[in-house]
C-alpha cells in the first residue's frame, strides 16, 4: 500500500487489509506493508487522525512507522497498490522492467476498474476527510481480501 507520506492513507489501508485477512483465515499467508513515495515523514508514526479513525473501526495502527518505498519492494511483493495518480507515476518511475510494472495498480481500480480514481489526500482536510478515506479503503480491501482468498485456494 503506497501513498505520499506513509502517515495518512497507506497506513490505514495496511491496517484495514491486515485485519480483513486475519479474520478471513489464519492460513492466508500474506505479507502486507505500506510505504510512502516521499521521505518527508520517515520514522514517524501514523497521523493521529488516521490512528483515531482506525481505532473507531477497531483497527490498530498505533505501532506504524513510516518508511519510504524502495525498488526492492518490487521483489518482495506481488501487488503494489497506489493511492493516487501521483504515487502511481512515482512508483512506475522506479520500475525496472515489465514484471515490476505489472504489479502496480491504482487501489480504487479494484472497485471501479479503469477509472483511475484517486484516494484523496486527507492531510489538509478535517476529520470527515479521514472517515471518507476510511470508507473507500474499506470497500477496496474487501475486494482485495476476496482476491487473496481465491489465489490461496488453488
Ligand atoms: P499520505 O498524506 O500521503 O496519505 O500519508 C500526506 C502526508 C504528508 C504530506 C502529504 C500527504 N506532506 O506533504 O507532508
Amino acid at each position: 500500500m503506497v501513498c505520499l507520506g506513509n502517515i495518512c492513507r497507506s497506513p490505514l489501508a495496511e491496517g484495514i487489509l491486515k485485519k480483513k485477512i486475519n479474520s478471513a483465515s489464519a492460513e492466508l499467508n500474506t505479507q502486507v506493508e505500506s510505504a510512502g513515495t516521499s521521505s518527508y515523514h520517515v520514522g514517524e508514526g501514523a497521523d493521529h487522525r488516521s490512528v483515531d479513525i482506525a481505532r473507531k473501526h477497531q483497527v490498530n495502527i498505533g505501532l506504524h512507522k513510516s518508511r519510504q518505498f524502495v525498488t526492492a519492494d518490487f521483489d518482495r511483493f506481488d501487488k503494489i497498490y497506489a493511492m493516487d495518480k501521483s504515487n502511481y507515476r512515482n512508483i512506475m518511475n522506479r520500475a525496472r522492467n515489465e514484471s515490476d510494472r505489472s504489479k502496480v495498480e491504482m487501489i480504487l481500480n479494484v472497485v471501479e476498474p479503469g477509472k483511475d480514481n484517486d484516494v484523496p489526500d486527507p492531510y489538509y482536510s478535517g476529520n470527515n476527510g479521514f472517515e471518507y478515506v476510511y470508507q473507500m479503503l474499506d470497500e477496496a480491501c474487501n475486494i482485495i481480501t476476496d482476491e487473496i482468498k481465491e489465489n490461496n485456494i488453488k
